[in-house]
């Protein structure tokens, strides 16, 4: 399980993430919702050790988190890349960084589920599509069955139906091998469907955490209810009754 325990972290002079909380267990799905700016990609960073925390610490059942093997699906997915490298050969390095043989009926049936056909691979991250490195990101992240994954705006290069498509193959997933997910998204309409809980992230405060359902029927907070009344309005996400 993973345990946020009061971090705060510092960039330059600013304190972006004050006093953030939040615990994850396998299984689970956590939204981080926000405006731009608000922190959500320094959370990630954070949680990975990429950025000291000033305060505060993070674990992975008790131990510290690289114990866990986490993995990432970055926000800019084509810089994500070696661009030197093929496509398949950054995914299959993800499997030798954590001492597997690559798995070739897990890689087809990720690729079958991402719609990704097997030449893709063969090139590099400048000479496919946008959309099209951004699930080989996805594809990168989980080829080697980690316990925890991080996904930063994860489905935001998709169109509507690719990204129901995908957003499905991950759930799949998760209901099979149970790991844990932390998705940072601005579509509450995704964060209503998938994700068990919402955390609410502004000026590097987290605003109010909860259960999905609660969240979606009464928002705690003012900033909270701009948020659901705009994805309403946007007709994003459904009134519940
Ligand atoms: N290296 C840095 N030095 C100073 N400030 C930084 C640095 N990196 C990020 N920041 C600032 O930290 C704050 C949080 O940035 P972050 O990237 O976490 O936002 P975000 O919530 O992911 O936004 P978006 O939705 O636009 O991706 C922003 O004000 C940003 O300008
Ligand atoms: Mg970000």
């Amino acid at each position: 399980m993973l345990n946020v325990d009061r971090i705060s972290v510092r960039r330059g002079k600013a304190l972006v993430l004050r006093d953030i909380s939040l615990s994850l267990e396998p299984r689970r799905t956590l939204a981080v919702v926000g405006e731009s700016g608000a922190g959500k990609s320094t959370l990630i960073a954070a949680i990975l050790g990429l950025v000291p925390c000033a305060r505060g610490h993070v674990t992975w059942s008790g131990a510290p988190l690289g114990s866990a093997r986490p993995s990432l699906v970055m926000q800019e997915p084509r810089s994500a890349f070696n661009p030197q490298l093929s496509l398949r050969r950054s995914v299959l390095e993800a499997c030798v960084a954590q001492g597997l043989a690559p798995d070739t009926r897990r890689l087809e049936r990720l690729c079958d589920g991402l719609e990704l056909t097997s030449d893709l691979l063969d090139r590099r991250p400048f000479e496919v599509s946008i959309g099209q490195v951004q699930r080989i990101g996805i594809l990168r992240a989980l080829i080697a069955a980690p316990p925890l994954v991080l996904f930063d705006e994860p489905l935001s290069a998709l169109d509507a139906v690719t990204q129901k498509h995908t957003a499905r193959l991950i759930a799949d997933l998760q209901a099979e091998e149970g790991f844990a997910a932390l998705v940072v998204t601005h579509d509450l309409g995704y964060a209503a469907a998938y994700a068990d809980d919402i955390a609410v992230l502004r000026a590097g405060k987290i605003e109010e955490i909860g259960a999905t359902k609660a969240f979606v029927a009464a928002p705690q907070t003012a900033y909270g209810r701009t948020l659901r009344d705009a994805a309403f309005a946007l007709g994003a996400l459904e009134r519940v009754a």
